[in-house]
């Protein structure tokens, strides 16, 4: 998303509210503030990330590269942050360098004539390269799974990632507006939000594991014990760290350390683009906040859309740790 150390993000930054502030190039930032979603190869996608979508399709993979995939609101940042400081050697100086959106760029994220694409962003970048991703299995760059690149998952469920999108999508302009809550809830039951039906993604995923080796995790497991869940990504990255090491990663990726980092709390995006004042993107961090904002004929709904969208699955959820 952005290029270069602290100062050059500082730079695009300036220079992307700089042209906010002309008209002529406000026109330019409202083509893709607020969009509804167009469908790219069946799936809703966000505005901004959706032409030229050759470049997804053909994008060219290295060997080495590693893949972090989610349905959004799943723990992305906090994968991203903790693979950075497992290939840092948990070097947290190191990784402070540059913000969490240049270290792991996301591969389908574009504002065309404003920012560097993830695809030119990851062009530049030394191997092993670390590449964020939130698309569905089936439209990942094939040259990845060519390339027997390493791929991380991480799923949460679906309750939490409700209220986390929802209050994303309040603050993330370059989504639609989520509207009201209960509005909200009857789209993300639909799969009528980016990136589609949370049922297919996680599903999507978990079938694949049966013919390509995925680290599938879940964010319930990383809240109830992270230092196991991040020597599980140790071991898969074939890496050799300390204990030492271990229990600094484990701190430094910790809520409330990520929470203050500017380099992972997302407040160096200009808030042109996220408003934290309406919500954080740090927000709360935790497992079954949902219980705060389904109401009980809410819940029953959705336990019973669950049901039939999970059977025939043995893929497991836990709504609270
Ligand atoms: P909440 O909105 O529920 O707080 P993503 O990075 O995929 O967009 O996911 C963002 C969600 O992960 C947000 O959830 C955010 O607070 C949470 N998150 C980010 N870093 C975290 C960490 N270190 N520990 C726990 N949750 C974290």
């Amino acid at each position: 998303m952005f290029c270069g150390n602290h100062a050059s993000l500082h730079r695009t930054l300036l220079s992307f509210q700089e042209s906010s502030a002309t008209g002529e190039r406000m026109s330019d930032e409202e083509k893709y503030i607020r969009q509804d979603c167009p469908i790219v190869h069946g799936i809703p996608m966000v505005s901004a990330f959706s032409s030229n979508w050759e470049r997804i399709d053909n994008f060219q993979s290295r060997p080495e590269d590693i893949v972090i995939a989610t349905y959004p609101k799943s723990g992305t940042t906090w994968m991203s942050e903790i693979v950075d400081m497992i290939l840092n050697d948990g070097d947290h100086e190191k990784c402070r360098q540059a913000a969490i959106t240049n270290r792991v760029p996301m591969l389908e994220f574009a504002v065309p004539g404003k920012m560097p694409a993830g695809t030119e962003q990851l062009a530049k970048m030394p191997s092993p390269r670390k590449v964020k991703t939130h698309l569905p299995v089936r439209l990942l760059p094939k040259s990845f799974w060519e390339n027997g690149c390493k791929v991380i998952y991480v799923a949460r469920n679906a309750k939490d990632v409700a209220v986390s999108f929802y209050h994303f999508d309040l603050m993330n302009k370059l989504e639609p507006h989520p509207g009201t809550w209960e509005e909200y809830f009857e789209k993300y039951m639909a799969g009528r939000v980016s990136y589609g039906s949370w049922y297919d993604h996680v599903k999507g995923w978990w079938e694949k594991r049966q013919n390509y080796p995925i680290l599938y995790l879940f964010y319930e497991d990383m809240k109830e014990d992270p230092k196991r869940e991040i020597r599980k990504v140790i071991q898969f990255l074939g890496k050799n760290l300390t204990e030492e090491d271990l229990d600094r990663i484990v701190y430094h990726t910790s809520f409330d350390i990520m929470k203050e980092n500017p380099t992972t709390n997302y407040r160096m995006i200009p808030q042109s683009l996220m408003d934290h004042s309406i919500s954080a993107f740090m927000r709360k961090g935790i497992a079954g906040d949902w219980k705060n904002h389904f109401t009980v004929a809410q819940n029953e709904r959705f336990n019973a859309d669950y049901e039939k969208n999970m059977a025939g699955t043995t893929l497991r959820f836990r709504t609270e740790v």
